[in-house]
């Protein structure tokens, strides 16, 4: 049949970066199709031995408790979440933060991707009142999964960064102030910290001043927390997360270790929040109970942000040293590559400033050798007037979230592809 597709339909199922990596990304790590594949790409947390222990104890105490088990599978939760794990998660901000908050300023969602496109709807587009607004993204560049986000087009307005280097090597970039308006056209303002793709951690300083400028304008700063403080946790730089009403916290169970469970939260004042619940409701009915049954205990007795210090961030700050040493190896002090400062996240973002081929192209070449890893054209939208930005063709996200070997040899791959296409365009 020839399907006639909406112009909502179409946005939202007409080609995608995001759909593209998560194929990859699927097919890579389902076994025998991905056998051999080094999957660099895609932001799959790690198998963490001693984590990857608590959830299967927590579900054998789950199966062995029978009328817990049979409430998390046979019954729908309301659509805002379980109440227990609201209000655990309330507690737990509350007591590590100080933050003024209660279960009712906590909406669950089917992981953080759907949080945000509900915010991104909420707070984007044609409004019930006033002009048009958009989502601000004062750092480019930014998670590619919001890109195919925006129900309208131009739903994104993003700034360039200022590129600071740090070294021959390794460079950093900054939210410039200076060129940052918030405009009556501004509907958000939105910053994932952690940074995925960069790794970037944005300082107190820098939220804090974003979160005054976004106040000031009276909009909500978005702040995107998968990789952040206090869980998981993969930080690599000390931080003082900071929320106010006005402001819009996520947090994810995903990079925990529980991708599978699709769970998320959303942190806002209450009025957003129940949007938040009703959109769940007419979207999906509920959100999956068995992440909420298997994190509610260790964050309502302390454990999970231990597991969180002691495990997770020392392994992925580890993850990251190792292949930073590995790409310094594989690369060599003659090869033109900057890395940027790895401050948090699950991976390395390389610039190679001579590359002689977009991004795209090398992505097609290293797949062909059995080497997955993310172009960065991807990570750049919402830009306008920046066509001729020749820094946004030059650089690619691989994660260290996988084993040693995989990143050393696909690093490995990289490094010798590279070498040739110099060799090869003089
Ligand atoms: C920055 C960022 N935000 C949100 C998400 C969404 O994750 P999930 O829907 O699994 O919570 C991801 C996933 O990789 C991410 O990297």
């Amino acid at each position: 049949m020839d399907y006639r597709i909406s112009r909502t339909g179409e946005a939202l199922s007409g080609p995608s970066g995001i759909v593209d990596l998560m194929d990859d990304l699927g097919a890579a790590l389902s076994g025998a199709a991905g056998k051999g594949m080094r999957m660099l790409g895609g932001g799959n947390p790690g198998h963490i031995p001693a984590i990857q222990a608590v959830w299967r104890r927590r579900l054998r105490e789950i199966v062995a408790d029978e009328p817990l088990c049979d409430r998390m599978l046979a019954n729908y939760d309301g659509p805002a979440g379980s109440p227990k794990f609201r209000a655990a998660v309330a507690e737990c901000l509350q007591a590590e933060y100080g933050w003024p908050i209660g279960p009712e300023n906590i909406a669950v969602t089917c992981g953080g991707q759907t949080a945000f496109f509900f915010l991104f709807t909420l707070l984007a587009g044609e409004m019930a009142k006033g002009p048009r607004r958009r989502i601000l993204l004062p750092l480019m560049p930014e998670y590619i999964g919001y890109a195919d986000q925006g129900l309208e087009p131009d739903t994104f307005k993003s700034l360039r960064p200022r590129i600071e280097q740090l070294s021959e090597h390794s460079f950093k970039y900054h939210i410039d102030f200076d060129a940052l308006e918030i405009g009556d056209d501004v509907g958000a303002v939105c910053v994932s910290r952690p940074t995925n793709p960069t790794g970037n951690v944005l300082s107190d300083e820098e939220v804090s001043r974003l979160a005054q400028l976004a106040e000031d304008r009276g909009v909500p700063l978005l702040i995107d927390n998968a990789y952040g403080e206090p869980f998981p946790g993969a930080v690599f730089e000390p931080i003082r997360p900071m929320w106010r009403p006005g402001m819009v916290m996520t947090f994810s169970l995903s990079k925990l270790g529980l991708p599978g469970t699709r769970t998320a939260v959303v942190l806002a004042e209450e009025p957003l929040v129940r949007r938040i619940r009703s959109m769940t409701g007419v979207v999906g009915l509920a959100n999956n109970n068995i992440g909420q049954a298997i994190v509610e205990p260790l964050l309502a007795e302390g454990q999970l942000l231990e597991l969180c210090r002691n495990e997770i961030r020392p392994y992925y700050q580890g993850k990251s040293q190792s292949a930073q040493q590995i790409v310094a190896e594989e690369f060599g002090t003659d090869f033109p590559y900057l890395v940027h400062r790895s401050e948090g996240a699950f991976f390395l973002w390389l610039w190679f400033p001579e590359l002689p081929i977009a991004t795209q192209e090398l992505y097609e070449r290293l797949k062909a050798r059995g080497v997955l890893i993310v172009p960065g054209e991807y990570f750049f939208y919402g830009l306008q007037g920046a066509d001729d930005w020749a820094h946004r063709r030059q650089c690619v996200r691989i994660t260290f979230s996988q084993s040693e070997e995989t990143v050393r040899s696909g690093i490995a791959v990289m490094a010798d592809e590279l070498r040739r296409l110099h060799a090869q365009r003089g």
